[in-house]
């Protein structure tokens, strides 16, 4: 039997990959033979992660990379092709979460949410995309989360932004498909990050609150996203765009 090497090949961005679950992803990627390209404002997560995954054999480099700058995601790409020859895949990942109720949030915070997580994936894939082409097809994999579809009013534009994504995603496929490009999102549940800028105490009341959520028993990890996003950015996928992929243990079931 031949082992299947899912990304052997194949060229990745991931933006927000220097730590949380674009990390998980990155590694992932790496391990199943693609070259990765993270793109992050961490500069020093950012090239810790690349020169982690080189460490182990395999391909990556960083760029540091703000998502709502359009030269930075051409410049991304451009690593990409010049470094690699080509792009692939593409995860548009990066992400902020701005905690508060609707009354109290200010016309910053939604700005700021917005323009990083809805105009950043829409920038990410805007930018990519004649590379994409350039490459005759390829896959974008964008990381919405469970919040797309489940209220959090502790959490009041946030999930309104990932619904946005989805709602995004959607028109993005049905317009790329002719190019061969696929395009699908994953919806996460909740998972331990610095996504939440928890103290040790925080984080232990977010695993207690969630927890018993969740029908499977438990939180998931970047890795869980890791293996789905995975499966969609690879051929075994050819058939599946316009997607929403649940990661979230049963939440939204
Ligand atoms: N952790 C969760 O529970 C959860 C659940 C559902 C969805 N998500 C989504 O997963 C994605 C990754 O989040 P995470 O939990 O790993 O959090 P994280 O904070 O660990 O990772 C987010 C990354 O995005 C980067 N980033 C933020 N703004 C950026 C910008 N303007 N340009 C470039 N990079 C930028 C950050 O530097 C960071 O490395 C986000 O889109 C988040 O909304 C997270």
């Amino acid at each position: 039997m031949v082992r299947l090497v899912r990304l052997e090949g194949k060229v990745a961005i991931v933006t927000g990959g220097a730590r949380g679950i674009g990390r998980g992803i990155a590694e992932r990627f790496a391990e199943e033979g693609a070259a990765v390209v993270i793109g992050d404002l961490l500069t020093e997560e950012g090239a810790q992660t690349a020169e982690a995954i080189e460490k182990e054999g395999g391909r990556a480099s960083y760029l540091r990379t703000d998502v709502t700058v359009p030269g930075d995601l051409d410049a991304l790409v451009a690593l990409a092709e010049s470094a690699y020859g080509k792009l692939d895949v593409v995860v548009p990942n990066a992400g902020i979460a701005i905690a508060g109720d609707i009354e109290h949030l200010t016309v910053d915070d939604c700005r700021r949410q917005f323009e990083v997580n809805f105009m950043g994936t829409w920038l990410t894939c805007r930018q990519a995309l004649p590379a994409l082409r350039r490459n005759g097809g390829g896959a974008i994999v964008i990381t919405a989360s469970a919040a797309a579809t489940h209220p959090l009013p502790q959490s009041g534009l946030y999930g309104p932004t990932k619904a946005a994504i989805v709602l995004f995603m959607k028109n993005l496929a049905l317009t790329v498909a002719k190019d061969h490009i696929r395009c699908n999102a994953i919806a996460p549940g909740p998972i331990v990050t610095d996504l939440y800028h928890f103290t040790a105490a925080q984080e232990q009341a977010f695993v207690d609150r969630w927890t018993p959520e969740l029908p499977v028993g438990f939180l998931g990890t970047p890795l869980d996203v890791a293996n789905v996003a995975l499966l969609l950015a690879s051929d075994e996928a050819r058939w599946v765009t316009g997607s929403v992929y649940a990661v979230d243990g049963g939440f939204n079931t």
